[in-house]
């Protein structure tokens, strides 16, 4: 198979984790007998440091014609370009990205691994057997919605909002997603929203229990956020799929990173119904890591296999990568983020060549 790779390293630890997952996708392309070219552009604080644009032109193009999108983190200081204007954000790239290839559906899956029980602060029994996917409604909401910063159109800098708004097409549609995803795992939805306060969320609910009966076999419950946030630790296992508005399925992922031991290890796709996804991992630019080669580069690495499955359809392939990601920590390799009780710790680079290694051998085994 032939694809067409645009690849955005960004910021901070990006370029570095980044190097990673483009070396593992040549391995899998070498070992299948694929053919992925790769171009690398600007996004975020890169962007704007050479173009005084978070998402300029070029990228925004060779975005929109690729096979997929590979990011892996923007983040860093605003920039002011223009003194009478609001400064820059990298962020701005990202959501601009999000919103220009309508991928308004991220999957986000969290799965714990029993060789990282102990990376994790909670209970090793608290997280054995997580295997939940968060679908996070992507391009609407709280991000998208009117927004007034304070001291940019006021005179002082005494008020700001944003707005959280949802048509109930948006909701249709992702909700459609999570119960078509959960139909293929344990037919569990739960949809989280905070309908005891927000209006956007009581449409979320309708919207979500209509959808809900075309699926008569998958079991569908509405959970408040903020009791979600607590069942999440409390019984994390009892999740299959847990379908969420933009902001909230930030937050509960962050949150959720902690079963499996780091936010390093979450990778995630973001798709549309037509055209290329968005594969980046859920980590941010990392800036107090960044140029050290330290980095784990599992989440980013795992978002190309994400890339391999829901972009290209090359489902054997992405398991290749996850089983070598599996192997290296089956073999007790860590990064720093991972290493506990003095455990020695490899680098970005290091852990790449060991996942390298391990999928080479996965070929030569006959797997
Ligand atoms: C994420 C990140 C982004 C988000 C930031 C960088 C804008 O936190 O993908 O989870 O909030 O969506
Ligand atoms: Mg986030």
């Amino acid at each position: 198979m032939q694809a067409e790779i645009v690849v955005l390293p960004g910021d901070g630890v990006g370029p570095e984790v980044m190097d990673e997952a483009v070396r593992v996708l040549e391995a899998v392309a070498d070992l299948a007998g694929h053919d992925f070219s790769f171009r690398e552009l600007l996004v975020g604080g890169a962007a704007i440091a050479e173009t005084s644009h978070p998402l300029p032109e070029e990228t925004l193009r060779a975005c929109r014609t690729a096979d997929g999108v590979l990011l892996a983190a923007v983040g860093g200081p605003p920039v002011r370009i223009r003194p009478n204007e609001e400064p820059v954000r990298p962020e701005q790239g990202l959501l601009g990205l999000r919103r220009e290839l309508g991928v308004y559906a991220n999957l986000r899956p969290v799965r714990v691994y029993p060789q990282l029980l102990g990376a994790s602060p909670l209970r090793d029994e608290q997280g054995a057997g997580v295997n939940l996917v968060i679908v996070r409604e992507l391009t609407g909401g709280l991000y998208f919605g009117d927004r007034m910063e304070a001291g940019a159109e006021l005179t002082d800098d005494t008020t700001a909002y944003d707005t959280m708004v949802y048509q109930a097409r948006e909701v249709e549609r992702i909700a459609h997603v999570g119960f078509k995803l959960a139909a293929k795992r344990r037919r569990n939805v739960v949809s989280v929203d905070k309908a005891n306060v927000l209006a956007s969320s009581r449409l979320w609910r309708r919207v979500v229990e209509r959808t809900a009966a075309a699926y008569a076999d998958v079991e569908c419950e509405s959970m408040l956020v903020d009791a979600a946030a607590m069942h999440l630790l409390r019984r994390p296992k009892t999740f299959d799929v847990v379908l969420t508005a933009n902001l909230f399925g930030d937050i509960l992922a962050d949150e959720a990173s902690m079963l499996v031991g780091s936010l390093a290890m979450l990778p995630s796709a973001s798709l549309s119904d037509e055209g290329p996804g968005l594969f980046e991992p859920v980590h941010g630019s990392a800036p107090d890591l960044a140029g050290q080669g330290v980095a784990n580069p599992i989440g980013m690495i795992l978002s190309g296999a994400m890339f391999l499955r829901h972009g290209l359809g090359l489902e054997a392939e992405a398991k290749t990568v996850e089983e070598a990601v599996e192997r290296v920590l089956d073999d007790g390799w860590r990064t720093q983020d991972l290493a506990v009780n003095g455990q020695s710790a490899v680098g970005t680079r290091e852990f790449g060549d060991l996942v390298l290694g391990a999928l080479n051998a996965g070929g030569e085994g006959g797997e």
